[in-house]
């Protein structure tokens, strides 16, 4: 008999057969699938990341599955998490009305699914019934074969592009990463809805040491972008990031302007770490004050002390000195007074673990 990993990654391959057949060949899909063409994804794309629809009738699953896999056990199907088990032992599927992205292993194989909330037109009972709007995504939990946090999606499918390219796209969602695929940036993956880990972050090591973040323009992608550099520059990576218009996220970006204009974007529009950090901290700034302007340089300097580069540390300091009308010297010193100090906070959290490490021996 199958390990209980075997059968549990059978199980998921069926559902997602399951799933996409609905999609693409019954009329239930239908107005998922017309959503997914509004969204501009083509039938090739669709076939391509095996995108479903899962059925708002909520025993359609298992009712499937029972026919396909008749040595399969109920204890197992409990296990593999697809299903919310009622109290009278009835197994429903926990993806109702959602458009299903399938995740896989680093083999290709389905370990997990994303589902999408789509407005169709039960979802006003949803919301009388629970109260509230449905999440946007759900995610299944993690299970013998799933674990989120060491996940990164489309990686099977971008790894040989990635070395071949010998760079990879960092995006924020599923959907940027199936319509850069599209748009013909095949070297893209997402993290799935959680900040970068350091098991991602180990898995990405393994394919390129040159990372392109390209989260959404929105708030919450810009701090998002600010932790995902905090995280890497620990590392030996080389880091670019693109930052796109209007709050827009790759996805909307390329509906609205198009795949020649994002692929401009994402090859020539790139900006190094301090070129990002010179826009992001002028945020909600009146640059016209002067605090708030002190404010603006001292935080900008403080990133550039990661910069090795003297060159490239001349040619920033130089772009702040002809815009705020400063002389380069001055900014010279504040960056290396910065900079010393700096170093003496780290001899000191050196000085500070040997410590506690020592007490600890002794006692
Ligand atoms: P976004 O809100 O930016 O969604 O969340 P999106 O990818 O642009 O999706 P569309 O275009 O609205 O369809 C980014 C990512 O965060 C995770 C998902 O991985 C999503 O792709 N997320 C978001 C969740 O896990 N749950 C949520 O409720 C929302
Ligand atoms: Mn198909
Ligand atoms: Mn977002
Ligand atoms: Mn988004
Ligand atoms: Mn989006």
């Amino acid at each position: 008999k199958d390990s209980l990993q075997a059968q549990l990654i059978r199980i998921y391959e069926e559902a997602n057969r399951f799933y996409h057949q609905v999609l693409t060949q019954t009329q239930t899909g239908e107005k998922a699938l017309a959503y997914l063409h509004e969204r501009q994804l083509t039938d090739e794309t669709i076939e391509e990341f095996q995108l479903g629809y899962s059925p708002s009738q909520r025993g359609a699953l298992v009712d499937y599955l029972k026919g396909k896999l008749e040595d399969i056990s109920y204890d197992v199907l409990v296990q593999s998490a697809l299903f919310i088990e009622t109290q009278e032992k009835e197994l429903l599927d926990r993806f109702s009305n959602r458009i299903i992205f399938p995740i896989t292993n680093h083999q290709s194989e389905t370990i997990a699914f994303s589902g999408r909330h789509v407005d169709l037109e039960d979802d006003d009972v949803w919301i009388e019934s629970s109260g509230h709007p449905p999440a946007k995504y759900v995610n299944s939990p993690d299970t013998p074969i799933f674990n989120k946090s060491d996940t990164l999606y489309n990686y099977a499918k971008a790894r040989a592009q990635v070395r071949r390219q010998e760079e990879i796209y960092l995006f924020e969602g599923y959907m940027d990463v199936i319509a850069a695929w599209q748009a013909g940036l095949p070297n893209g993956v997402a993290s799935m809805g959680t900040s970068l880990t350091a098991s991602q972050i180990r898995q990405i090591e393994k394919l390129t040491d040159k990372i392109i973040i390209a989260y959404d323009g929105d708030s919450a992608g810009l701090q998002a972008s600010d932790r995902a550099l905090d995280l890497l520059s620990k590392e030996y990576f080389d880091l670019e990031l693109v930052l796109f218009p209007d709050k827009s996220d790759p996805d909307d970006y390329i509906q609205k302007r198009g795949s020649e204009s994002f692929l401009d974007l994402m090859h020539h529009g790139r900006l190094t770490p301090t070129g990002f950090y010179l826009q992001y901290y002028r945020q909600n700034r009146n640059l016209n004050n002067e605090s708030e302007l002190l404010e603006y340089i001292d935080q900008v300097l403080k990133e550039m002390v990661h910069v090795a580069s003297a060159v490239e540390r001349e040619v920033y300091l130089k772009q702040l000195a002809d815009e705020f009308d400063l002389t380069i010297d001055s900014l010279k010193d504040q960056l290396s007074q910065i900079i010393s100090q700096h170093r003496h906070q780290k001899i000191q959290e050196k000085y500070a673990d040997k410590n506690t490490s020592s007490s600890l021996t002794q006692t």
